[in-house]
């Protein structure tokens, strides 16, 4: 994986051509996230079936204000969690994001981890729709996330950014 300055050819590719681009409409779970930092914004959709007792994410799509990387990140993201199980994406990392994109600029780094945010509480919001028991280091890290989308969307109110925010 290289941490070089420019950008992977296959960041260029997902950036230019981006997988699952677009809204599920009732979607079973939505994940917004948001980078103070720099004002970028996700949305994460889901559709999750229940298979065998477990809940299995049969698609997955997003919706991203962001830089290259950003657009990039998210496109990876909804292909390595399509068929997993919540469990097994809740340990999808920015790390596996990055190995799939062939690295980004140290700069761009934060933008790997927005996208591991979006899975984060995507499933989160699922979770808590279905009653389902949070474990408490999901709570946790939905408040942080709730707490950067919220700084987030106030600097665009400020900026009159218009994010097509649900
Ligand atoms: S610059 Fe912030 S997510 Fe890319």
């Amino acid at each position: 994986m290289s941490n070089s300055q420019f950008y992977s050819k296959k960041v260029m590719e997902h950036f230019l051509k981006p997988r699952n681009y677009g809204r599920i409409e009732n979607a079973d779970a939505v994940g917004k996230v948001g980078d103070p930092s720099c004002g970028d914004v996700m949305w994460l959709y889901l559709k999750i079936k229940e298979k065998n007792g477990k809940y299995v994410i049969e698609e997955a799509k997003f919706e991203t204000f962001g830089c290259a990387a950003a657009i990039a990140s998210s496109s990876v993201a909804t292909e390595i969690i399509k068929g997993k199980t919540i469990e097994e994406a809740l340990k999808v990392s920015n790390k596996d994001i990055l190995k799939e994109l062939g690295g980004l600029p140290l700069v761009k780094v934060h933008c790997s981890l927005l996208a591991e945010d979006a899975i984060r509480e995507a499933i989160y919001n699922f979770m808590r729709k279905k009653g389902l028991q949070i474990p408490e280091e999901l709570e946790k890290r939905h408040e942080k996330i709730k707490a950067r989308l919220d700084k987030t969307l106030e600097m665009h109110k400020k900026l009159g950014y218009v994010t097509g925010e649900n």
